[in-house]
């Protein structure tokens, strides 16, 4: 399969017949009858990669429906797709560029179009490295020479995303010298909340936008700007507060900020698989440089495992597949992920945009519609919220939602232990539910009444059969994030290439920026619709 070309769609291959006829049978299945059926499913339908486990047992799936899965892979030549990837080849293809984010955390030399691009990657790494050292060591100095003990990160999307949820999951707890902060939201609140508490003379702003285009950072760099200067006084080089990471250093530079503090993103990497670059530096000054590193070698062992496990035993590969079966077989239209962990709570946003952006797509790579569903909605939380919260549309609401459960096992304490536990729980119960006789013996037990237990009975039912993985590991470390979040990214390319797709660019996203361009600014143009023309004559008036 080409990139550029592909010879057939997916809806047309016979493997993706072969699995409408399998979902016929299991549709109707329930999965305590797949584990009736097959008591080692766990055993059969789980894998390892290091000290990481991937239980997919609790998915509606059977040796016959993971065979021919596998089979659509390989039709698909996925393996093909992922050397192609590794090789630094143009996947990109509408926008000319490869998607190299592999590179970013190579140690071996690693090519673009045929180019070693390690010595680029080392050299932004160094940078990173001096600033994120200097930044911890208290060497990093303001304006009035004053200690810089509080960065600011301004970015939005892949510039933001990713390294929000990774400092949130990774920061020690304990009060430091240091901190790091994230603004991303063009609303004035965002960036008004974090200066409330900053001293001026001890931060310093990333900016970090691969096209220095966005609008929402560059307001946000503008308003930073504006407070430095009303409070370090408009003559004061305001540079030694400022560093920008970008794909455009010629807007970095006229906006103001130096050529010496810009780290260059490279052209060949996506916004949103880019928290392994300079994009990564508020990490890095959160964490560590050793954390950071340690956070690569992770990303590290997950792409040697795409290259080198077979297909059967691959789990980004078993994560796409399940992934495409619940959405085209199952004809599931969203998938949850909950992360047991509160320090992990910006992830499922974050992966609304890994495989949201990349694979929200409708045509196949010959501009043709696609005749299947693509990305499901993405959504989630940190558990235990959310069983207080949407747990209970997922026991008796009317959808089949998959969910990836995410377990750091972590320490022994107390609490540690009723995370897991609730964790597990809710996987079991959600794929039991609750019969009739259980539910009419808890009524019993309740010491309800004949009468109470038959009214009651119909609000007590859950049909249960929600299918979910488990990804278990023993502690959120800057390693195992690293793992879990490059999975994440090659489950989502091994999905898009599946489907035929470019999982690489986001032109959709362009159109609600035209349409902001065209309202904003003062323009004279006519109001796009009669909606649009109502709101905005509302809005003059709510305004007086
Ligand atoms: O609008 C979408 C998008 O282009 C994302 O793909 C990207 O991550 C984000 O905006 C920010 O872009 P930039 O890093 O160029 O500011």
């Amino acid at each position: 399969m080409s990139a550029t070309n592909t010879p057939q769609s997916v809806t047309d291959c016979a493997e993706w017949r072969a699995l409408e006829a399998a979902a016929q049978k299991l549709r109707t299945r329930h999965l305590t009858d797949l584990f009736a059926a097959e008591p080692t499913r766990f055993a059969k339908f789980s894998r390892k990669l290091g000290d990481l486990l991937f239980d997919f047992s609790k998915q509606r799936v059977d040796a016959a429906t993971l065979g021919l899965l596998l089979d659509l892979a390989r039709a698909r030549n996925v393996a093909d797709g992922v050397s192609r990837l590794a090789a630094g080849e143009t996947l990109n293809f509408t926008e000319g560029r490869a998607a190299q984010h592999m590179a970013l955390r190579a140690v071996a030399p690693t090519f673009v179009a045929g180019q070693d691009v390690l010595p680029e990657v080392l050299a932004a790494r160094s940078r990173m490295r001096e600033i994120a050292d200097a930044f911890r060591n208290g060497q990093l100095r303001g304006a009035s020479g004053q200690v810089i003990r509080h960065v600011v990160n301004i970015g939005i999307g892949g510039s933001d995303l990713g390294p929000r949820m990774a400092a949130r999951a990774l920061t020690a707890v304990e009060p430091g010298a240091t901190r790091v902060s994230f603004v991303a939201n063009i609303d004035p609140f965002e960036l008004d909340c974090v200066l409330a508490t900053a001293a001026a003379d001890e931060t310093l702003f990333i900016v970090a936008s691969k096209t220095f285009t966005t609008q929402e950072t560059l307001t946000n760099a503008q308003a930073a700007r504006a407070w430095l200067q009303a409070r370090l006084g408009a003559s004061t080089d305001l540079a030694p507060h400022f560093v920008a990471v970008s794909n455009n250093l010629d807007a970095a530079r006229a906006f103001g900020i130096p050529g010496e503090r810009c780290i260059a993103l490279p052209e060949w990497v996506g916004g949103r698989y880019s928290m392994w670059s300079a994009i990564g530096l508020p990490v890095a000054c959160a964490i560590g440089w050793e954390g950071f590193e340690q956070m690569l070698d992770g990303a590290r062992e997950a792409d040697t495992h795409l290259q080198s496990a077979p297909l059967e035993a691959n789990l980004p590969v078993l994560m796409a597949l399940l992934g495409i079966w619940n959405t085209n077989f199952l004809g599931c239209g969203s998938h949850a992920v909950l992360p047991y962990s509160q320090r992990l709570a910006d992830l499922p946003a974050y992966l609304q945009q890994l495989e949201m952006e990349s694979n929200g797509k409708r045509v196949d790579r010959n501009g043709k519609p696609l005749g299947c569903a693509t990305s499901p909605v993405l959504w989630g939380g940190a558990g235990t919220v959310g069983q207080h919260a949407y747990h209970q549309l997922l026991y008796q609401g009317t959808l089949t939602v998959p969910i990836d459960f995410i377990v750091p096992v972590g320490d022994d304490s107390p609490a540690q232990g009723m995370l897991i536990e609730n964790a597990l729980a809710q996987s079991a119960a959600l794929m039991q539910g609750r019969g009739e006789a259980q539910a009419r013996a808890q009524l019993a037990a309740a010491g309800k009444p004949e009468s109470e237990i038959s009214r009651l009975t119909p609000h007590l039912l859950s049909p249960g059969n929600q299918p979910s993985s488990t990804l278990l590991f023993p502690r959120l470390t800057p390693h195992t994030l690293g793992r879990l979040i490059a999975l994440y990214e090659h489950k989502t390319f091994i999905q898009g290439w599946i489907w035929g797709i470019n999982s690489f660019d986001q032109y959709g996203v362009e159109l609600g920026k035209l349409m902001a361009r065209a309202l904003g600014g003062g323009s004279d143009s006519a109001p796009p619709d009669g909606s649009t023309a109502g709101l905005l004559a509302a809005i003059r008036t709510m305004r007086g």
